[in-house]
This record gives C-alpha cells, sequence and structure tokens, in this order.
C-alpha cells in the first residue's frame, strides 16, 4: 500500500473559514462576512469574524503543518483583502500576509498551493450584480493577475476556483450559502460567469507567469442510480452538476442535455460570443473535493416548488443517505472516489488529477489532552485506499490533501461541525493534534498507509 514516488499529501483550509482577523489591514466584507452576521443564516449566528484567528497565529499554524511534515498546503486568497473594493487599487497591506505565508512555507520545505477563490467575494461586487454579472468574472481576473504578480513563482500551482457548484447552486438557488438567492436563474448565470472567471482568472495569470502550473477544484457529484428511473435521474444532475463545468472547462461547450433540461429556465443568453473560447483554457491538473455519493431517482410526482440546488431538475429525489453517516449526516463511501477518479481518467486520459479535499467531520471530544479520533482515521485510511485502487486502475493521481488542517468555520453550519486533523478550542485558540493528525505524519514519514 504505497503511494509513487513524488506523490504529494498535504492538507487543506480556505481564507474565511480559518483567518478572521475581518477588519484588518484594509479588508473590506465579504458577501460571507454579511450572510453569517444576517440573523438566522448560520448555526447558532456563528461568524469567521475570530475563526482560528490563524492571520495572527501564521508562524504558530506554519509550525504545525511542519511538524506533521506536510509536502504541500492548500490554501486560498481572500480577494477583499487584496482588492478591497473588488476593483481598482490594490492592498499591498493585504498581499503581504499571504507572502509571509509562502514565504513561510517555503522556508519548511512546504509546497504552496494557492486557490484565488473560495467563496469569499467582496461585497460591494455583490452589491453590484455578484455572480449574476460578468463584470465579477472581468474583476476577478484582475485580482488574479495581482496575486500572480506579487507572489509570483514562488507559488507552485494556481487554483482559480474552488467548487464553483457550491458557489452557483448553494448560493444562488438554494439559498443556504452566501449571499443566500433563491433564483433558479441567478444561478445558472452564476454558473456561466464563474466559469469565465475561471477561464480569464487563468489567462490573467498565465500573462504574468508563463510557466504557471494552473487548475481547478471541482467538488464533482458521484451518482448511484436507483431502479428503474436512477440512470435517468444520475443522467440530468450530473448534467446540471459536473458537466455545466467541465464541458466549457475542458471542451469549450455547454452539454446540449443540459441546456434542453434548463430550457424553461434560460436560453443561455447570457452567454457571449467567445466565452466558451475564453472558458476553455489548458490546466496543468484538476482538482477533485470528494466527501460521499447520493442515490438519486425520478420523483413519481413533480417535486413542490422549494429551494433547491438542483436547478432545473425538480424532477429528481435524492433518497436519504444510508448510514454509517459522518457529523455532517454524508454517507461513507470510498469506492465512489475510486470510481469518480477512474471515469475521469477514462473521459480525459491526459489529465492529471488531484484530491484537493478529503475528510470527515465527527463529534469529537477531548480526553486527558488528546482526542481519539478512530472513526475520522479510519475514513482517511479508505478514501486513501480508494485512491490508491485508482491509480492502480490507472488514473493519473498526483496527491491527496485532507480537508482540514485543523477544525473551522464550517459556513453555515459554524463551529458545529470538525473537519480538522487538528482539535481547534474555540475558547482559547489552542490547537492540538488529533490522533488523525499523528496518524497522517506517520504516513508522509513511511509512504505506507498505517493500519487504522
Ligand atoms: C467543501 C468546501 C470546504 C469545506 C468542506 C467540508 O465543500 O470546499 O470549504 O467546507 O466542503
Amino acid at each position: 500500500m504505497r503511494f509513487p514516488e513524488g506523490f504529494v499529501l498535504g492538507s487543506a483550509t480556505a481564507s474565511y473559514q480559518i483567518e478572521g482577523a475581518v477588519a484588518e489591514d484594509g479588508r473590506t466584507p465579504s458577501v460571507w462576512d454579511v450572510f453569517s452576521h444576517t440573523p438566522g443564516r448560520t448555526y447558532g449566528g456563528d461568524t469567521g469574524d475570530v475563526a482560528d484567528d490563524h492571520y495572527h497565529r501564521l508562524d504558530e499554524d506554519l509550525d504545525l503543518m511542519a511538524s506533521l511534515g506536510l509536502h504541500a498546503y492548500r490554501f486560498s486568497v481572500a480577494w477583499p483583502r487584496v482588492v478591497p473594493e473588488g476593483r481598482g487599487a490594490v492592498n499591498r497591506a493585504g498581499l503581504d500576509f499571504y507572502g509571509r505565508l509562502v514565504d513561510g512555507l517555503l522556508e519548511r520545505g512546504i509546497t504552496p498551493v494557492a486557490t484565488l477563490y473560495h467563496w469569499d467575494l467582496p461585497q460591494v461586487l455583490e452589491d453590484r450584480g455578484g455572480w449574476r454579472v460578468r463584470e465579477t468574472a472581468e474583476a476577478f481576473a484582475e485580482y488574479a493577475g495581482a496575486v500572480a504578480e506579487a507572489l509570483g513563482d514562488r507559488v507552485d500551482t494556481w487554483t482559480t476556483l474552488n467548487e464553483p457548484w457550491c458557489a452557483a447552486f448553494l448560493g444562488y438557488a438554494a439559498g443556504v450559502h452566501a449571499p443566500g438567492a433563491t433564483d433558479p436563474l441567478a444561478s445558472l448565470r452564476a454558473a456561466h460567469h464563474l466559469n469565465l472567471a475561471h477561464g480569464l482568472g487563468a489567462q490573467a495569470v498565465r500573462a504574468v507567469l508563463p510557466d504557471a502550473k494552473v487548475s481547478v477544484t471541482l467538488n464533482l457529484h458521484v451518482f448511484r442510480p436507483e431502479g428503474e428511473t436512477g440512470p435517468e435521474a444520475a443522467r440530468r444532475l450530473d448534467a446540471v452538476g459536473n458537466r455545466v463545468f467541465l464541458g466549457p472547462m475542458l471542451e469549450g461547450a455547454y452539454p446540449a442535455d443540459l441546456l434542453e433540461d434548463t430550457s424553461a429556465i434560460t436560453d443561455w443568453s447570457f452567454v457571449q460570443d467567445g466565452d466558451l473560447e475564453a472558458i476553455r483554457q489548458p490546466i496543468d491538473v484538476l482538482g477533485v473535493n470528494y466527501y460521499s455519493t447520493s442515490h438519486v431517482r425520478l420523483r413519481d410526482a413533480p417535486a413542490e416548488p422549494e429551494p433547491s440546488p438542483w436547478t432545473g431538475a425538480d424532477v429528481v429525489e435524492v433518497l436519504p443517505p444510508e448510514g454509517p453517516l459522518t457529523d455532517m449526516g454524508w454517507n461513507i463511501d470510498p469506492a465512489g472516489l475510486t470510481d469518480l477518479l477512474v471515469s475521469l481518467h477514462e473521459t480525459y486520459p491526459d489529465l492529471p488529477l488531484m484530491v484537493t479535499e478529503n475528510g470527515a467531520a465527527f463529534p469529537d471530544v477531548v480526553e486527558d489532552g488528546a482526542v481519539h479520533d478512530r472513526d475520522r482515521i479510519d475514513y482517511l485510511r479508505r478514501h486513501l485506499a480508494a485512491a490508491q485502487d485508482a491509480i492502480a486502475r490507472g488514473a493519473d493521481l498526483r496527491g491527496y490533501f485532507v480537508w482540514s488542517l485543523m477544525d473551522n468555520f464550517e459556513w453555515a453550519l459554524g463551529y458545529s461541525k470538525r473537519f480538522g486533523i487538528v482539535h481547534v478550542d474555540y475558547n482559547t485558540l489552542e490547537r492540538l493534534p488529533k490522533d488523525s493528525a499523528r496518524w497522517f505524519a506517520e504516513l508522509i514519514r513511511t509512504g505506507d498507509l498505517p493500519d487504522a
């Protein structure tokens, strides 16, 4: 059970989930500041105001990463720190934080993997239409170019977007993520403008750094079809969940079945001449975030109209997951990861893959200064073994990042869900490596999958 030479093992985080310091050094509010401060939007009214206070504890966190022996660290850059007004003036103080982060990683022999957009859109841009409008994609490209110029070749891999599906459909259709809209048309416009942001952003990074390694991270859904109507349900959700991004980004076209399935909502006339060419940029690696699978079939009767992320697929039913479940209520299906990686490899044989997130929330308890998170170790071990199966079946998988380095602000669920391999005490902000952190460090040290 060894990984190939050079296989990258790292951990991932995102700016709004860990940084805190939301009003410091010129940062302006993001959509998540506004959303989390709106009563009723997040668990217990939790916000990212302090989060893990990573902004002030940078050195301690860098030492923590070094102590685990991480090969690489995947972080995201907060757009409202770097371009506080969304467009225009670049804020040196905001950029300096990421400069210190990148230098600190390199000093410790850890490879920096930067994501430019992990959902913290400057609120000033949301006020002008957010991802509903193409101006936001243009603004993203300017911001991407500014970060590329500042951090330059110190960053190994540039990821344009994290999970645009969540930004578009949880944010604009289901309304459970910022900005909290429930408008199917807005979600499809958002999906397109996020695609455009990826394409323009990739070009902006390469204009500054011609040899940059560019990627995008998608949360590709794995559907398990149930019964006779399962395959049609899976086709529909695959269109609006996966191919809505893979199509334009990798093949330069929206899938015909997606356009047909959504024709009652829009004729897609917001796609302008030249957009598809702009979106289809060569990528050096595709990031894949994977947690669970969904069992699906068609409904007997059309659903009551209710906010759902599955825009244009309201005839579809996602069945309640079968246990054992994680604390998120998600099923545990490691074979889904193998299936996903193998099928991506079959469809795009020349495309290197990277698992940019995988992990699990469990209700951890601190006992005598330790967290014995056996269920998380078991989850990680089985998914890493599933990744090895995919490699054995030919997938060109280059690495794996555990979500997450430390417990953090889990979006609408606030601090109620703990994904970290390091425990964070939200009263003292003390970091405590869980047993899973030691287990992961052992994997990195030996290159062999240790027993659970
Ligand atoms: C993903 C997000 C990440 C984290 C995990 C649990 O959808 O990219 O920020 O919240 O889920």
